[in-house]
């Protein structure tokens, strides 16, 4: 058992579905970069809010509505606190990470011109590269990227080749999905505004994992999806600095993002308003606050520690596996590792492992690029979470081992 200060197993029991079986088999829970499992607090705050005080907010005098948007607010506000933004109203509610790039990718139309440049990061989701590609065809600006070397590693003196002062936008993510990479951001960021750009940073695989202080990073934007923090699906965060998004046009408009509407004009709302057009998810942004303060209680660097343990044990047991080749072996990885087995295909692999009952991902892991990089169709991915222990590490490992001596 790593060693950690964290009680595993009584953690196990916040999460019920960590009691099912699949397939007869207990579940092994791996697929924690797609999104986590829910702790039953967090179940028990979305059932209170439909049972109780399920109102809209911002809008009624009523006491429902009063106490729905003192709990929505409230939530608002544990999020700037974990993350150490500055001012609450620079944390925006989004359906998740997707939602949040877009409305900067969105802003910056305004702000770019022909001939500016943005650049993008080689280990990039989709989700960061079909954006800024829509931005660039939009403004005429030129998309470049930063390269990354065969451990996954960027290539950090030629990033800093590329940034020039015609750049305006500097895009990647703190932990790259695919391979594990935690990216050296602080530096990253710096060398950016050091010739004047600004930076979006995707922390959708960084936030589950380790502590994120904003003001410490000095970051223009930053992202998190509630469902990869324990939270529930369709709600998210954008962290944008107070003067940028005051700079930034709206994404949507709608009720609730403004100020005065005639025929002839609409003034906008002030922050965080301004970006959260119509009804918003609200049982899912008190939701999220429930689970950040979920993780607060665990503890952030009890929980990067304690992951770091368990990837260690996870490389080591694999490695000794026969025709393993592990892609993404920076020295600095969060806990995910995506792997091939020489001869077997990841769709296959991952599918006899469902029949034990371990959950993996596989295929390009909407990283086509990286796939690309390597020249393969895809990868096993496993990825993991606090509530997993080196026990289900040992069931993946006699997993592979079975499913190796039925497809080779
Ligand atoms: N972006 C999520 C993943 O990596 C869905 O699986």
């Amino acid at each position: 058992m790593p060693s950690t200060a964290l009680d595993i197993q009584a953690i196990r029991k916040d999460f019920p579905i960590l009691q099912r079986e699949i397939n007869g088999n207990p579940l092994v829970y791996f697929d924690n970069a797609a999104t986590s499992q829910t702790p039953q607090l967090v179940i028990d705050a979305i059932t209170k809010y439909y049972s109780y005080y399920n109102a809209n907010i911002h809008r009624g005098v009523h006491t429902l509505a009063q106490e729905a948007t003192e709990a929505y607010e409230f939530a608002r506000k544990k999020l700037q606190g974990h993350f150490n933004a500055e001012h609450t109203h620079e944390i925006i509610f989004t359906s998740g990470t997707t939602h949040s790039i877009n409305i900067v990718t969105h802003g910056f139309r305004s702000v770019l011109k022909p001939g500016d440049e943005v650049l993008v990061s080689a280990m990039e989701h989709h989700s960061n590269i079909v954006p800024v590609q829509m931005l660039c065809d939009h403004t005429g600006a030129v998309l470049k990227v930063i390269p990354m070397d065969e451990e996954g590693d960027l290539i950090l003196d030629t990033y800093r080749d590329l940034l020039n002062d015609k750049t305006r936008l500097v895009f990647f993510n703190h932990v790259s999905n695919a391979l594990g990479t935690i990216n050296p951001v602080k530096d990253m960021i710096q060398w950016a505004h050091d010739t004047g750009a600004a930076v979006l940073i995707d922390g959708a695989q960084a936030a589950p994992h380790m502590a994120v202080d904003l003001q410490a990073l000095d970051v223009d934007f930053y992202t998190a999806s509630a469902h990869k923090m324990c939270g529930p699906t369709g709600i998210g965060m954008l962290y944008g600095k107070e003067e940028w998004l005051r700079m930034l046009p709206p994404y949507q408009g709608g009720g609730e993002m403004i100020s005065e509407v005639t025929f002839e004009k609409t003034t906008y709302a002030d922050l965080p308003h301004k970006f959260e057009a119509g009804t918003p998810n609200i049982c899912g942004g008190i939701a999220f606050g429930v689970a950040i303060r979920y993780l607060d209680a665990i503890g952030m660097q009890n929980i990067l520690d304690y992951e770091d343990e368990l990837l260690r044990y996870a490389t080591k047991k694999l490695l000794e596996i026969p025709g393993m080749r592990i892609f993404g072996t920076s020295s600095e990885k969060a806990a995910v590792i995506s792997f091939n087995i020489e001869g077997i295909h990841p769709y296959d692999l991952g599918t006899l492992l469902d029949k034990m009952g371990i959950a993996v991902r596989t295929g390009h892991h909407c990283a086509q690029p990286i796939m690309d990089f390597y020249q393969i169709p895809g990868t096993v991915r496993a990825s993991f979470s606090f509530y997993n222990t080196n026990e289900e590490v040992d069931v993946l490992i006699s997993g592979i081992e079975r499913a190796i001596k039925m497809l080779l």
